[in-house]
């Protein structure tokens, strides 16, 4: 198919909800991808964190090959090895608790707003409270607990049961606290927000807040699970557990997967026929969630996040003394970004023409987040083409 069909039909056959850049991808390996003319792309935002082992990881394609083989897919109402293995992984890995799979992010949160409503049912309390700025998916009910209201006004009216409250500002949050409410829900580092960091006092008063209060805490590690803060889970940075917590993006490697882990107890709410996701946890999910963890145990990845991650941000700090353009640089481990004065998205415009893939947010976050395994080389070579972009912009 050349290009102008695949574009025409793009227009013609796929409904025009994403905002395009004008490439079309044939081939993906590590962190490059290639465009349908043969160039090669240096990718620092790999499928919004999806590939986040990089593009077609060998052991995830492995992994998945053999499992298509063998059993591609199971209903539920059968038991098969490869979720059991997967969710005692999971749960050994993390707090304790039982796993729910699904397919996506907000299929993940929508189960955490279920199960706390489940929760809430003996004492009438249904509310949940989430940040201004948060993004926590697409579905009715996450892109209402979507603390922006570009996302969802145009949706109204809205599930009911959803508060805002303001990031890192615990007095605020103590405002918005009533006897209905049931759960919080924290993004540790708001990625689609600006790479904005949690304050540790903040979230050390939030868990006390939950525990005298009832509160589910729920954190949405969507972005940042799977070693991308330097730890496997950005709340172990922290050192504050949940109660709930929802999983998906580098959990698959690739491939489409979400889970929501929650400790027993509360777990156990979700008896047989309170809720379900028909694809959830397939043979072949589990597998290449499978190779990813291996992958990053055998890889010894999060230690190379924690290098990688000082280096890229001493890397970007240089180019801020260089560039009056660069504000700030935010976010810990390989969840970086560059705040500029300025149009965000001209700059990944033209670091994509130089073969530069990164992300723009709220119009001058520039979100840089390479693939968890990433070479020192290829964050050179990121750097180089990022200041060569800085300088056409300048
Ligand atoms: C923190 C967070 N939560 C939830 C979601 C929604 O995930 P999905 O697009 O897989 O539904 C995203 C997606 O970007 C996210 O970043």
């Amino acid at each position: 198919m050349d290009k102008e069909k695949v574009i025409r039909n793009y227009n013609e056959y796929v409904v025009p909800s994403y905002k395009k850049q004008n490439l079309i991808f044939v081939k993906g390996k590590g962190s490059y991808l290639w465009d349908i003319d043969g160039k090669k792309y240096l990718d620092f935002f790999p499928g919004w964190a999806v590939s986040g082992l990089g593009h077609c990881h060998p052991q995830v394609v492995k992994k998945i090959k053999q499992q298509v083989d063998i059993l591609i897919h199971l209903s539920n109402n059968y038991y098969h090895p490869w979720q059991a293995l997967l969710a005692e992984k999971l749960s050994k890995l993390s707090f304790g608790g039982k796993v729910f799979f699904c397919n996506s992010g907000a299929e993940a949160n929508e189960s955490a707003i279920k199960l706390a409503r489940l929760y809430g049912r003996k004492t009438k309390r249904y509310k949940i409270i989430s940040m201004e700025n948060s993004f926590h998916g697409r579905t009715l009910a996450t892109v209402t607990m979507t603390g922006q209201r570009k996302y969802n006004e145009m949706f109204e009216p809205l599930p009911v049961g959803f508060i805002y409250a303001k990031f890192n500002d615990f007095s605020d949050l103590l405002n918005k606290i009533d006897d209905k409410v049931v759960g919080i829900i924290l993004e540790l580092i708001q990625g689609e927000g600006g790479i904005n960091v949690i304050d540790e006092e903040y979230l050390r008063k939030v868990k006390k807040l939950c525990i005298e209060k009832d509160i589910l805490l729920i954190f949405d590690e969507v972005q940042t699970g799977f070693g991308r803060t330097g730890k496997l889970f950005a709340y172990q940075v922290f050192g504050v557990e949940p109660d709930i917590m929802t999983l998906a993006k580098t959990l698959g490697g690739g491939f489409p997967v979400g889970a929501m882990i929650a400790k027993k107890e509360i777990a156990d709410l979700m008896t047989a026929g309170t809720h379900a996701s028909t694809f959830g946890g397939s043979p072949v999910a589990c597998c290449a969630c499978l190779a990813v963890l291996e992958a990053i145990e055998k890889d010894n990845l999060i230690e190379n996040v924690k290098i990688m991650g000082e280096y890229l941000k001493e890397k970007l700090e240089q180019l801020k003394e260089e560039f009056k353009i660069i504000k700030k640089i935010k976010g810990i481990g390989l969840m970086l970004a560059i705040e500029i004065e300025g149009n965000g998205e001209e700059l990944v415009n033209i670091c994509a023409e130089n073969g530069l893939l990164i992300n723009c947010t709220h119009q001058n976050v520039i979100r840089i987040m390479p693939a968890i395994n990433v070479k020192k080389q290829e964050i050179d070579e990121g750097i180089e083409i990022l200041k060569k972009s800085l300088e056409i912009i300048e």
